[in-house]
Parts: structure tokens; C-alpha cells; sequence
């Protein structure tokens, strides 16, 4: 974030909203600008005087304590912010923002703003699953809005589940993401239509390598370091998109603005693929294991002195990319990734066909051009679309993401 960003928080009526106190202490050691707005339900969990003298700005409450009404003082007041952001945002204003209810100052600087907006959900975790609440995210989703998924663990209500409003830091990540440089400003491919021309839309990532249990101890897997998906999902968080990252045990930081979502085997993974539907884009970038131990054993499997070697008979796992192909929630643009060693092009063509993806990125890990592309930090890609072929120079990985970013951004666009 840059010295100088301005902030409007609004703090919606829940326990949660003494976190925004953090909040607005964290900004401001960024160097941001803070203004606070509390709905009336938020007044009752923290004062205006604590905003006020940690925001160093003054803090509004009521649609009619704005000093110059005649100036219409509540768009000024939505308007020169350069981000909106919700926290808490209650189960009552998601509501009240997916319907458009502008009911007091809160509900109606969210209807005039024409900044984007940062929801940040506390709720219990019964008014979270609610059917009610779940069809309001989706579509303030659906609108642009960016909400995040509430955290999970024990309530202040004495349950448990999600519902928990993420920490500060966590916030602070997304707030970020909003005002980090786009990575594709500077590339030599960059393209204004690219820039930030994911926002409002939902990408789904998977990365990294599954592993698949032979008992509690052993496992199989393989040597996906998760760089390269990471790298992508990064990149689509700066253009802008709401990211899903779904990913396989790595050791990795999430990168700033992505929901990320750890499993281990294949089976876990697909699910929660289907868990974050529907999404526009998907690129699957995971090496997910083709195998797994048909008969995991719950216990460790001990050698028994004869010097026999236990049988380990594999079954099948699921197609991941195949099965998105074929769901009723197909996301608009599919991408696959291929790892091959000869007949790279060949390969991915032929992969494109037979799994239904719309492109399939082709790498090169035969390591034939003295890059180590399995856990290195570089790849050398060919995008095989329907329309042909494009062959990219061997170059990092986060510049694969931004230059897959870009064609993607491009590519929507034109759609
Ligand atoms: N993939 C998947 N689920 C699997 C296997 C692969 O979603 N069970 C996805 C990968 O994430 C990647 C693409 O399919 O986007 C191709 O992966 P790859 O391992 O190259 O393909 P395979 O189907 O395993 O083909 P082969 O091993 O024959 O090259």
C-alpha cells in the first residue's frame, strides 16, 4: 500500500468490530488514510472517540451529521476514498448490501460509491451457512464485490465453525492487494485491457503435488514444488480477481489477497475444487498423483522378518481438470497444465482434446535446456489453444503467471 491510499471503513454491529480498532492501526502504520463510519449496531462495540483518535480523522455516524449535506456530503464522503472496506460485515448488511437497501449513512455510501469494495464477514457460524446468507454473497460476488471467507474456529457465541472475522493482518493482506502495482505494468506484453481485467470475476487455482497416503507414516508423491501455480494465482490476484487457491502440501506463503485452501490427496483436492465452484476461470496447474494405495492401511505397515515386500496395489484417482470439463458449473475458461518430457506440443495437444480444456499450458520438464523445472524457478511454456500455438522464451515463474494472466485478461475481455 502507498503512503497517501485512503480507506473508508465501515464498522458494522457485531463483537468482532473491536478487531477494526486493529485494523485502523495497521493501515495507518502503513502509511494509509483511515476514515470510519459506524452503523448504529457498531456504536454499541466501540466508540466513536477511539476511531476517531486512532484514525486521526473524524468519524461519522448518522446521515445527517454531515457537515455539508447541501454538497451532498455523503457521495463526497463514498467517492474519495479509493477503497470501501466492511469489517465487520454483518450477515444484516450483506443482506442489506446484495438488495440495495440504503437505509442509514453505512447502506447508503456502499449503494453511491464507484470505488471497489472490501466485505470482511463475522458472523455465527448458523447465520454464515444460513441459505440466506450464502445466496447474498454470491451475489454481491457476483456484483464485484470482494468477499472474504470468515475464518474458522471458536465463536464468541461459544460455537464453532466459520464465521470468525479474519485476523487484522489477514485484512491488511487483502487491503494490499488492492494497491499493489499490477505485476503486468511493465511486462513487455502489457496491455491496458489487462490491467485489473479480472476484477469481479472468481479464479479457481490448484498447485502444488497431492499426496496419497499408503498408511499413517508413507506416502506417494511427487516433486511439484507449487511455485508455478502460486506464481499464477498471485498474478491473478493483482488483476484484480477474487482467487481461490486450492493447494496440495507445499511449503509456501499464500500470496496477499488469495483464499487459500490446504489438502493432501487428490480426493480431497477435487472436493474442495467442486467446493469453490462456480468460477469463471480454473487453471489447474496442480501435478496431481494419477495413483493412489487402493487399500491405505489405518496402521503403520511393520516388516514381519521374513523378507517379504508387501504388495502396494494402486488405484485410480480422479481426473480433476476432465471432471470440471464435464460439470454443469464448467467454468468459462478452463486451463490445463501439461508436464512433458518429449513431443511437448504433441502431447498437449492431443491433452486439450481428450480432457476438455479450453488451453492447456505446456511445460518442459525433460530439463533438456539446463533448467531444473520441477521445484526451480524457471519454465519454458507453450500455450496450445484451439487457434494455435504460442511458444514463450524460457523466463521466471512469476513472469509465466503475469504473461498467462495477461492472454487470460485478454482473452475475457474480448469474450
Ligand atoms: N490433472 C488433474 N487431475 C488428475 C491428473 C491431472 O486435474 N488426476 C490436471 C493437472 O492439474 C494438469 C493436467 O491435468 O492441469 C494435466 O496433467 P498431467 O499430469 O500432465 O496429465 P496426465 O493426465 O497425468 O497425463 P500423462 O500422465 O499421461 O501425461
Amino acid at each position: 500500500m502507498d503512503a497517501g491510499n485512503k480507506i473508508l471503513l465501515i464498522i458494522g454491529g457485531g463483537i468482532a468490530a473491536y478487531k477494526s480498532c486493529e485494523l485502523v492501526r495497521l493501515i495507518r502504520k502503513e502509511g494509509g488514510e483511515v476514515t470510519c463510519v459506524l452503523t448504529e449496531g457498531g456504536a454499541k462495540f466501540v466508540t466513536p472517540m477511539t476511531l476517531a483518535a486512532l484514525s486521526e480523522n473524524p468519524v461519522h455516524t448518522t446521515l445527517w451529521d454531515l457537515k455539508n449535506e447541501a454538497e451532498m456530503g455523503h457521495i463526497q464522503l463514498s467517492r474519495e476514498a479509493d477503497l470501501v472496506v466492511v469489517c465487520p460485515a454483518t450477515a444484516d448488511l450483506l443482506a442489506k448490501m446484495a438488495t440495495g437497501v440504503a437505509d442509514g449513512l453505512a447502506t447508503t455510501l456502499l449503494l453511491a460509491t464507484d470505488k471497489p469494495v472490501l466485505a470482511v464477514p463475522a458472523m455465527n457460524v448458523k447465520m454464515w451457512e444460513h441459505p440466506a446468507t450464502q445466496r447474498n454473497v454470491a451475489q454481491l460476488r457476483e456484483d464485484g464485490i470482494r468477499v472474504m471467507q470468515p475464518d474458522e474456529g471458536p465463536m464468541a457465541c461459544g460455537e464453532f465453525g466459520p464465521g470468525r472475522l479474519p485476523e487484522p493482518e489477514a485484512v491488511m493482506a487483502a487491503i494490499r492487494s488492492f494497491h499493489a502495482p499490477d505485476p503486468l505494468a511493465g511486462q513487455p506484453d502489457f496491455a491496458p485491457e489487462a490491467h485489473r481485467g479480472l476484477y469481479g470475476k472468481h479464479v479457481l487455482v490448484t498447485a502444488g503435488p497431492t499426496h496419497e497416503p499408503i498408511d499413517p507414516v508413507r506416502y506417494i508423491a511427487n516433486r511439484s514444488s507449487g511455485k508455478q501455480g502460486f506464481a499464477i494465482a498471485a498474478a491473478a490476484a493483482a488483476a484484480g480477481a477474487r482467487v481461490t487457491l486450492v493447494a496440495g502440501p507445499v511449503q509456501l506463503e499464500t500470496p496477499p489477497g488469495v483464499d487459500r485452501v490446504d489438502v493432501e490427496s487428490a480426493r480431497e483436492m477435487l472436493a474442495a475444487v467442486e467446493a469453490a465452484l462456480p468460477a469463471d476461470i480454473a487453471i489447474m496447474v496442480a501435478a496431481v498423483a494419477d495413483w493412489r494405495a487402493a487399500d491405505a492401511s489405518g496402521q503403520k505397515i511393520k516388516k514381519d522378518g521374513s523378507g517379504e515386500v508387501p504388495p502396494l496395489a494402486l488405484a485410480e484417482n480422479p481426473d480433476i481438470l476432465a471432471t470440471l470439463a464435464k460439470s454443469q458449473s464448467r467454468p468459462r475458461l478452463l486451463v490445463g497444465f501439461a508436464a512433458e518430457t518429449e513431443h511437448v506440443v504433441d502431447h498437449a495437444t492431443a491433452k486439450r482434446e481428450r480432457k476438455g480444456a479450453d488451453w492447456i499450458v505446456a511445460n518442459d520438464v525433460s530439463g533438456a535446456k539446463g533448467q531444473s523445472v520441477m521445484g526451480g524457478d524457471a519454465n519454458t511454456v507453450h500455450i496450445v489453444t484451439a487457434s494455435g500455438v504460442e511458444s514463450l522464451e524460457p523466463m521466471p515463474k512469476p513472469r509465466v503467471a503475469a504473461a498467462l494472466i495477461d492472454r487470460i485478461a485478454k482473452e475475457i475481455a474480448n469474450a
